[in-house]
């Protein structure tokens, strides 16, 4: 097959992880005889220096040419002063918008390997495998901003159209998995959680009468994440809810440097990323865990491209590569050698054979 897939390095950490996922993407075409034209862009803080905007027009055209888009990271620092409009993290949101990746479907599950890179106890950790539904082109990232010097204001809103779309997603995922959905709202204090449990409680029902429905309060579900986290299949919920839980819940899987996401529309294009940052403080020391970035380009391969025997040989080097003992810093316990971002990116090379 031939496949344009667009390259977001993006800031900190990115270019380092990313390129990492791009040498297995090679690897994989050379393996299995496909041609991927992997064109690059700018976005977050290096486009907004060299472009004077954290999503330009010539980005934009990149993405769009593309089946899919690959990103690494964006923000940092240095760009912590300048205005919400043109901050690196609005270029994300804008190219998130662009593309109507209206669902972010970020698996959570435990690699038997890492337990021990968990804070959380083993016996606890034991059968997790989840996939949590994050909502992303609604609720208050995309809400009317104000400020004042005393006073801020950050609207949230949500339609029904936009919490049905995802449902739709999170019962179709539910189906193939096993059969339950966990929705995580605010509805005792907020007005959009409140649609939102309508929503669910009216469409759940009727579309997927064979999916289990259970409903959580966003502080519950928190703690609901670390007291009994394998009774989890599938959690939907929206925007912000969704970006808090998922931080959390990426320490179930021992690190942020592990967790995948796949931004998802209607259609076949996605955006895949790593759910972890910049990581400034890291950033050019050859540090940084590419697994992540590595496994979302398994995703893409899988939802985009429909690659499937192909993302499942990433996963599989992904492993058996951890189980060889390659381990970056933030998954290396007492006693481990910590190998580098390029290092583990040779390892799953190797592992693919
Ligand atoms: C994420 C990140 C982004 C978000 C930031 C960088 C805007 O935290 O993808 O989880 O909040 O969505
Ligand atoms: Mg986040």
């Amino acid at each position: 097959m031939k496949a344009t897939i667009a390259i977001l390095p993006g800031d900190g950490i990115g270019p380092e992880v990313t390129a990492e996922a791009v040498k297995v993407l090679n690897a994989i075409a050379a393996k299995f005889g496909h041609q991927f034209d992997m064109p690059e862009g700018l976005i977050g803080g290096v486009a907004l220096d060299a472009e004077n905007d954290p999503f330009p027009a010539s980005t934009a055209s990149v993405c769009e040419d593309a089946a899919a888009v690959l990103l690494g990271a964006v923000g940092g620092p240095k760009w912590d002063n300048v205005p919400t409009e043109s901050r690196p993290e609005r270029g994300l949101l804008r190219l998130r918008a662009v593309l109507n990746v209206f669902a972010n479907i970020r698996p959570v599950a435990v690699n038997n390997v890492l337990a021990g890179a968990s804070p959380i106890r083993a016996e606890i950790l034991e059968g997790v495998d989840m996939i949590v539904v994050r909502e992303l082109t609604g609720g208050i990232y995309f809400g009317k901003k104000e400020r004042t010097k005393n006073s801020a204001t950050d609207v949230c809103t949500y339609t029904r159209s936009e919490i049905e779309r995802v449902l739709r997603i999170a019962g179709q995922m539910a189906q193939k998995r096993r059969g339950k959905v966990t929705s995580v709202d605010k509805s005792n204090v907020l007005e959009t959680s409140r649609l939102w449990r309508e929503v669910v409680n009216e469409l759940m029902p009727r579309e997927f009468p064979d999916v289990q429905v259970e409903h959580l309060l966003v502080d519950a579900a928190a703690m609901h994440l670390l007291s009994r986290p394998a009774d989890f299949d599938v959690i939907v919920t929206e925007n912000m809810f969704g970006d808090i839980l998922t931080d959390e819940a990426s320490m179930l899987a021992g690190s942020m440097g592990m967790l995948p996401s796949a931004s998802l529309n209607d259609g076949t294009v996605g955006l895949y990323e790593p759910i972890h940052g910049s990581a400034p403080d890291i950033a050019g020391q050859n540090k940084a865990n590419p697994c992540a970035t590595i496994m979302s380009a398994a995703m893409l391969l899988r939802h985009s491209l429909n690659l499937t025997a192909e993302a499942d040989a990433i996963e599989a080097a992904v492993n058996q590569a951890l189980l060889n003992g390659a381990r970056t810093g933030d998954i290396a316990q007492a006693g481990d050698t910590v190998i580098g971002t390029q290092e583990m990116g040779d390892a799953v090379l190797k592992a693919l054979g």
